[in-house]
This record gives structure tokens, sequence and C-alpha cells, in this order.
């Protein structure tokens, strides 16, 4: 990597308004500088770029949508909340014409004060409580997925109860299990989520019987953080498989087949080549679905997907406050035995980069062993590439925010570093691990900033203590 780059914005990671400004040479997003966010807001903080979050959302729901309807049928997109969600991220996405897909109570809550129609949630969960069942069925939930058997006369009774006829799906456990390393197994039965395919007929038959619930389909999700359509064909193809059976149960045709999330971003410009656009990988699905409805003598039922990180992930960033730096000797020469990266063969030392936050804001490199990139964002530096760690100031050594990152070797406390990528799944797998008030979330827009969701204050940790 030349000196250079070391100042470069590169916009396969951060959002696509992010541009360095040529005068002061702070890094702006939405038109707002990095300077004047962490001046006003405090660090570490999260950024969300409204128009990147907007414009991902529809560009993945027209891309499907058009795709769906070339080989003749329908797609809906649901937004995964997990991914991140408040109420202003349920306006966005329901403006940009998503449905929302929650997976606790507490979800359901946020989508429900964003004003999504209730006819346009599904709700998730391996073990949502009666509480939870009652509270979807009330407000009109479109559809609930069931994740296991006893749910089905929960939710049942729940339905018969308030005088309803309740939308489910059946998820199910395909086999199929593709990831980060994007592998397809039929090893990855051994989990909690779905049912064995082998009994969709059978479950399928139980749903229908019962007459307070209307059986709308099969759901799979496969995994997250998936670059190629390989893995959603095999999926297809096998609850595709299984749709004629039920249809002959039933007397009736299967109406609709969800998908699930899955579609994989790049954290770090390296991984920027794998992504794949997504209307190609929208046109391979809609291909892959028609064929295997094909192959399985079925009419194409409507079809569903709940993109989470792709909507939300780039749209995002994270701006901390660098506190201390540390050089550290990297040990000996012998790579092998040190399980040392050779990518690091030329530097002798590693810089610790300690900023203000760290795995209470961002889990993933503790829980995944994820790679992000980092800047300097408030100057310009024409300082030598040092091979540096960025870290957070928990107490673990596993408190990790960026593992490796080449920046400028005069980065300084002081200085502001953006951490590209963190819209999805950082906000909300955040903690208060060593009483670290979680940061406020700010929405950026042409030069305009909102708080959308409000930081903590250590007054406010204290006050859960019983004093
Ligand atoms: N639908 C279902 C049923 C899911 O379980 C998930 C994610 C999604 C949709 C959305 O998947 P996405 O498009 O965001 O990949 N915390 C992990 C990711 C866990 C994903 C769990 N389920 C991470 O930070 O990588």
């Amino acid at each position: 990597m030349q000196v250079n780059d070391l100042n470069a914005v590169d916009t396969r990671v951060f959002p696509p308004s992010t541009v360095r400004d040529q005068g002061s040479h702070q890094v702006l997003f939405g038109g707002v500088s990095a300077v004047e966010l962490a001046e006003t807001f405090g660090t570490p903080l999260y950024v969300i770029d409204e128009a990147a979050a907007r414009n991902q959302a529809r560009i993945i729901r027209e891309a499907l949508q058009s795709e769906f309807t070339r080989v003749g049928t329908d797609a809906t997109v649901y937004y995964a909340g997990k991914a991140f969600l408040c109420v202003e991220v349920v306006r966005w996405m329901t403006d940009e014409g998503l449905y929302i897909d929650v997976a606790s109570g507490g979800e359901l809550a946020v989508a429900l004060a964003g004003g999504a129609d209730p006819a346009h949630i599904g709700f998730h969960g391996n073990n949502k409580s009666e509480t939870e069942i009652a509270r979807a069925v009330a407000a009109g939930v479109g559809t609930i997925i069931i994740d296991s058997v006893q749910e089905i006369s929960r939710i049942a009774e729940a339905a018969e109860a308030a005088g309803v006829r309740q939308r489910v799906r059946l998820r199910m456990n395909s086999g199929v299990h593709a990831g980060a390393h994007d592998y397809l197994s039929t090893a990855h039965e051994d989990q909690k989520f779905g049912l064995p395919l082998s009994r969709a007929v059978e479950l399928s038959a139980v749903i229908d019987a019962h007459p307070s619930l209307d059986f709308v389909g099969l759901h799979c999700h496969i995994g997250s953080q998936i670059f190629s359509s390989e893995a959603f064909r095999e999926s297809a193809r096998r609850l595709v498989g299984v749709y004629s059976d039920i249809e002959r149960e039933l007397g009736r045709p299967v109406p609709e087949l969800n998908l699930g999330g899955g579609f994989g971003i790049a954290y770090t410009p390296d991984q920027a080549e794998l992504v794949p656009d997504i209307r190609v990988i929208a046109r391979e699905l809609a291909d892959i679905v028609s064929e295997v409805c094909i192959e399985a003598g079925i009419s194409l039922p409507k079809v569903a997907f709940e993109p989470g990180r792709s909507i939300i992930g780039q749209a995002g960033i994270t701006l901390y406050r660098v506190g201390t730096t540390k050089p550290v000797l990297l040990a000996g020469t012998d790579t092998e035995a040190h399980g040392a990266d050779p990518l690091d063969a030329g530097f002798a030392e590693r810089l610790y980069v300690s900023v203000d936050g760290g795995m209470s804001d961002n889990a993933r490199p503790a829980l995944y062993g994820s790679d992000y990139h980092a800047i300097i964002a408030n100057r310009h530096s024409d300082a030598p590439a040092a091979l540096a760690r960025v870290v957070g100031k928990h107490c673990e050594s596993g408190d990790i925010v960026v593992p490796r990152v080449l920046l400028p070797g005069d980065v300084q406390p002081g200085d502001i570093l953006a951490v590209a990528a963190t819209g999805a799944y950082c906000w909300s797998l955040s903690s208060n691990y060593n009483y670290l008030p979680r940061p406020a979330v700010v929405a950026v827009k042409d030069g305009d900033t909102r708080v959308i969701v409000h930081g903590e204050t250590e007054e406010e940790l204290l006050a859960r203590s019983v004093l």
C-alpha cells in the first residue's frame, strides 16, 4: 500500500457520501465533518448516513422485485431489524417500501412505534414467549414464523382467543449452511433454528388442521455474509422439493416461500471484490427459484427475503478518539511458530492504538474474528505506514476493534479514527461492559445531523444499581 493511500477514503467500505475535504483534510460523512460530529456528540459515536441506508434498501428491493416479476412472481423484502433497529430506521425502511422482520417483543414494539403497518411485519424467534405471541397476534402482525412444534398450538390458541386467523410460516432447517467462508454442508442440522425438512409435510398438515392458523409457506435462513447465490440454489431446491408433497397433502397451492437474509458486504477494501452486485444476485436468485419450481412441477410461489447487514452495514461508521499508542515488537521471525500473519512481514513492530470504545460498541471482532477498516478522520498525514491494531479500553486482550490496518505512523492521542461498515450488528450487539455507556447514533444527511438513538449516561447506568 502506498503512503498516500493511508489518507484515501474508500467508498467501497465507507458510505458513498464520504469524502476528505480538500481544505481542512477532515473526513465528511453526509456532508458533516468527523471533527464536528465528535465535538458535538462526543466519542465513541455511531454515525448513519441516511441516504446510504435508504438507497441500499431501495436498490435491493427494486432489484429483487424486478427480477422476480421478470420470472412471473412477486418478491417482498423485509428489513431484518436485528442488524440495527430504532424508530427512525423503521420509518426509512417502510418509506422505501420494505417490510420489517422482528425477532422479539422489543423489536416488535420499535417497529410499531416507527409506524410499520403490522400486516407488513414478520415475527421470528426460536423461543417466543406466550406474551410475545399474544402481543404479535393482537397487533395484527402479518406473519409469525413457527420455529418449533410447541409453537404451533401456542400460536393457534392465541389466535383463537383473539378471534383471528393468523398467517404463519414454518421455518425449516434445509441442511444448507453458508457463511463467511461460503461453504456448503449438510452437517449443520445440529443447531437450534428451524425444523428438519423431513418433517415439513407432516407439520404443514398439523398447522393446516388449526382453523385459527393460515399456513402460507416455508421459511429458511441459511446464514450470513454470503457472497454467491449457490447456497441459495441448494436451499431453494430442497425447500421447493417438498412443496408438491405439501400441496398434495393440503389439497391447495402453498402461496409463499421465504429464503431469509444473508447477503454479504465488504468490511475492508480487500473484501470489496468479493461482493457481487445485488442486481446480479437478484437475477440469479430469480432464475434459481424459477428453475427449481419448474423441476418440482409447481407454480411459482411469491418469494420473500430478509436482508439486514447488506442494507444498513455500510451506511454506518463509528468515530473514536485515540487515547494512547503503544508500539509492540512483533514476536521473532519464525512466523509459523508464532502464527503471525504473513502480511505483517516487513514490519518490526505493531502499533497498538487505543480508542475510547471497544468491544462494548463493537463485539464482532471478539465474537467472530471480524475484520474492519479505519482511517484518521481529523487530518491528513504524510507519515509512513505503521502496522496498527486498533483496540478498545476494556479489560480484555480480545478487545479489538480493527485487528490489522495500516495507519499513518504519526497517529496520536486526540486523533479521530473512523471505522467503516459498523452499521449492522454493532449497536444491536452493544453492551455496558466495564460500565461504558452505549454511544448515541446520529443520522447525517446533506450536511445536517439528527440524533436517532440517545447515548446513555453514566448516571443512567448507575441508577440501575439498587442503592
Ligand atoms: N433472517 C433471519 C431469520 C436471520 O436469522 C437473520 C440473521 C437475517 C434474516 C438477517 O441476516 P443478514 O442479512 O443481516 O445477514 N451477529 C452476526 C449476524 C447474525 C445474523 C443472525 N441472523 C454478525 O454480526 O455477523
